[in-house]
């Protein structure tokens, strides 16, 4: 075979086995190797374009054409290639990223509100529309609050009856307690209205966490009040009983008689406990009432004149009245819950059941 013929049988068969590899190729990289093996500078066609140099002159122009057609033909066969498995790619992209919009998405469980926090909600919801305003005040009260200005001096038996967890944190030169009630909220919003240079009226109600060193059914060291108090000229008994009246009323949804027991708070005075007409037996005596028709509900009575002197508002000009409940227990009358406990061990069966119906 003559040198012109060889290099042309050569062409050919690159050619071939080229256009084979370029079909087969299964990616993008795999063909830009290819490109590079068959037309780089050190490629497959630059090889075979060495033997040119062996011919003679007059067979040069002729091998020439046939190189620069297989090299047209390579150069084709690669761009179609390289157009075909870019829509391949493309469509296996697109296949992998696909979303089933159809399926069936996680379920979210919804949450309800603790029977205490809907209490509270439910109650400062009913004073709120009666003007009260709402208030806040720290879990850590200090001796003075909770007990001094609400004529609760030190070596009055009263603070013993209060079962209080002291604690002294470091560096603090009086001592510190968890709240006993939320009677020192009373204190702090007259406080924050005379230290703002303002004047009663004042209408408050605080709900919040008190704490007492107690435990057994009945009682848990930590439990609920909601605190109420009214201060203006001419505030009366009767103004404690209707504010009573309607707040009982609207919370039970019925018209409960109610009655005030005399008592005695060091805070208050006159004093009274408040019972509501048992809603069990709808007053007419169970067990549940001890067979009396009455359950009592709440503390109260007019603000003590030494309390209204403690944070200097002047007694001669104004009165008012203050009460205080206790959350839990209310919820129980509202829902006939036979045991503190239930507040507090989280039972979801029993959390569920209390649900928000809102
Ligand atoms: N602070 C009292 C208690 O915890 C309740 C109360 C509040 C009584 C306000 C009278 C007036 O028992």
């Amino acid at each position: 075979m003559s040198e012109i013929d060889s290099l042309k049988a050569q062409l050919q068969d690159l050619q071939t086995k080229a256009l084979a590899l370029f079909a087969d190729a299964s990616d993008s990289k795999v063909l830009q190797e290819l490109r590079v093996a068959y037309l780089g500078k050190k490629g497959e066609l630059t090889s075979v374009l060495k033997g040119v140099g062996k011919l003679p002159p007059e067979d040069r122009p002729v091998i020439g054409q046939f190189v620069n057609a297989t090299k047209t033909a390579l150069a084709e066969a690669l761009d179609k290639a390289e157009a075909l498995l870019s829509v391949k790619e493309k469509e296996l992209r697109i296949e992998a990223e696909r979303i089933d919009v159809t399926l069936s998405g996680r379920t979210a469980t919804q949450g309800v509100l603790h029977p205490v926090q809907q209490g509270f909600d439910e109650m400062t919801a009913i004073f709120s529309h009666m003007g009260f305003d709402i208030a806040e005040g720290p879990e850590v009260e200090d001796e003075f609050h909770n007990f001094d200005a609400l004529n609760i001096p030190a070596e009055h038996p009263a603070r013993a009856s209060h079962d209080t967890f002291f604690f002294h944190a470091e560096g603090d030169e009086e001592a510190k307690l968890l709240r006993t009630h939320t009677s020192p909220v009373q204190i702090r919003a007259m406080q924050a209205c005379v230290d703002a240079g303002g004047e009663p009226p004042l209408a408050v109600v605080a709900a919040g966490r008190v704490y007492r060193c107690d435990y057994d059914v009945t009682h848990s060291p930590m439990f609920h009040q909601v605190e109420v108090f009214k201060v203006d000229k001419d505030v009366s008994l009767a103004n404690l009983k209707g504010v009573l009246q309607h707040f009982l009323s609207a919370y039970f949804e019925k018209d409960v008689p109610i009655r005030l027991r005399p008592h005695y708070f060091p805070f208050t005075e006159p004093s009274a406990e408040v019972d509501i007409g048992c809603v069990f037996c709808n007053h007419k005596g169970c067990r549940i009432c001890k067979g009396s028709g009455w359950i009592e509900v709440l503390g109260s009575g007019m603000i003590h004149p030494n309390v209204l002197k403690a944070v200097g508002i002047d007694s001669t000009v104004y009165s008012g009245f203050a009460f205080g409940l206790g959350v839990e227990r209310l919820v129980m009358l509202k829902h006939g819950i036979p045991d503190l406990r239930l507040f507090f061990e989280n039972d979801v069966r029993f959390l569920r059941r209390m649900g928000s119906s809102t």
